[in-house]
């Protein structure tokens, strides 16, 4: 297991993309390292914070603290929470604040929140005077294992989720794990689908270690000994890495990480992007059938299939289509969602598919009908 050498220790993962490669710093108490990491990184900037208010009672004083200290000055702006936010309306008001703040190239925007944070500020950074640089504060535990690293960035539009955005790496991203301790426990479970995604899709050794960790990670604290929390943390991020290295604008291996993502943003998409279904609890919904789509197929032992999907369960995440309350689509309705997923393309679905716990793969030779009827029998 990866431990630090001391407690208060980060365990750093680096992001091996040349003259671009950055670290990802993770640890209990890391947000008070912040000012000092980019003052290293860039003498004399200045900063701006962009977050969420609700992230912003916990944590913004914090974060503005620990520039401070570094003689970095810092402006801040705060939109409302929730997904609503990733919209052109929140990115034109980040970026008059950021303008305001006379944020200019050389200078930093922080973004300081989760996911939605993540990816508004990253586009905003992305854009405003046609690039300024950009540090990620992860504050979910979706946030710190999945988007906070590899640089998509995005706003939704009326036709559908992240579709206007840029790639644009970090330059650093600060993964506090003590931050997590505020986040409400279904966030955490949600954001804990994509950790259990990293050892489905590629190392089955880590699913173990998930099966008989998984509690201490959620307790999370340090006080016993266990780096459970940041273990888990610093695995995903280091297999994200690798594949973000490999792949970095999604030609091919990165598709992996859509892994329980067609099926899951369908439903997703179908529970109106709402608190029915977090965006976690729809990609282990989609795991769950990914799995038992690939075992009906023959792909993969029914056994193993069952054992992936118990592991996703006893940690409280919906596995079935019966478990998430309400009504859903009929099966034309969620075809359709499925095939307006972004991972089409030339009209063919592309699944990702599992040959083993830690064995998926990318493919495009699944007829619609077969989907179709597998989603049919699962809306019953
Ligand atoms: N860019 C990428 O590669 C990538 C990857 C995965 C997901 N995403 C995007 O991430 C978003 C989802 O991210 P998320 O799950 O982090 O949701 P989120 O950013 O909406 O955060 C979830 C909720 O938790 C609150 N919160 C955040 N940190 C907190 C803390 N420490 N304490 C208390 N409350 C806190 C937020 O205010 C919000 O209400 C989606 O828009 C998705 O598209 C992007
Ligand atoms: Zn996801």
């Amino acid at each position: 297991m990866t431990v630090p050498l001391r407690a208060g220790d980060p365990i750093v993962v680096n992001v091996g993309l040349g003259d671009r490669a950055y670290d990802i710093a993770i640890g209990r108490g890391q947000l008070s390292t912040l000012g000092a990491r980019i003052a290293a990184l860039r003498p004399g900037c200045k900063a701006a914070v962009v977050t969420d208010e609700t992230v912003a009672r916990h944590h913004l004083a914090a974060a503005q603290a620990a520039l401070k200290a570094a003689g970095i000055e810092s402006s801040s702006v705060a939109v409302p929470p929730g997904e609503g936010s990733k919209s052109f309306a929140m990115l034109e008001r980040v970026c008059d604040a950021l303008l305001a703040a006379r944020i200019e190239r050389g200078d930093l925007v922080v973004a300081l929140g989760g996911g939605v944070v993540g990816d508004l500020a990253g586009f905003a950074a992305a854009v405003l005077r046609r690039g300024v640089d950009c540090v990620q504060v992860p504050t979910t535990l979706l946030a710190q294992v999945d988007s906070s690293v590899g640089g998509k960035t995005a706003i939704n539009a009326s036709h559908g989720k992240n579709l206007i955005g840029a790639f644009c790496q970090p330059i650093l991203v600060v993964a506090d794990t003590a931050l997590l301790d505020t986040l409400p426990a279904r966030e955490f479970r949600a954001g804990y689908a994509e950790v259990v995604k990293y050892g489905l899709l590629g190392d089955a050794a880590f699913f173990a270690w998930l099966e008989a960790n998984w509690k201490d990670l959620f307790a999370g604290g340090n006080s016993s000994g266990s780096f459970a929390r940041e273990h888990a943390i610093a695995v995903s991020c280091r297999a994200k890495a690798a594949i973000v290295a490999r792949d970095e604008r999604e030609t091919g291996d990165r598709m992996l990480l859509n892994l329980g993502h067609t099926f899951g943003h369908a439903f997703e998409a179908a529970a109106g992007f709402s608190d029915r279904l977090l965006h976690g609890e729809a990609v282990a919904l989609g795991m769950a059938l990914a799995f038992e789509f690939s075992a009906r197929r023959g792909l993969i032992a029914q056994a193993e299939a069952d054992r992936a999907i118990a592991h996703l369960a006893a940690a409280g995440l919906p596995t079935h289509v019966s478990a998430v309350p309400g009504a859903w689509p009929g099966v034309d309705a969620m075809m359709d969602l499925i095939a307006q997923d972004k991972k089409v393309r030339r009209g063919r679905l592309t699944l990702i598919l599992v040959r083993g716990i830690g064995a998926a793969f990318v493919t495009r030779d699944v007829e619609a009908d077969e989907v179709r009827a597998f989603i049919a029998e699962k809306l019953q």
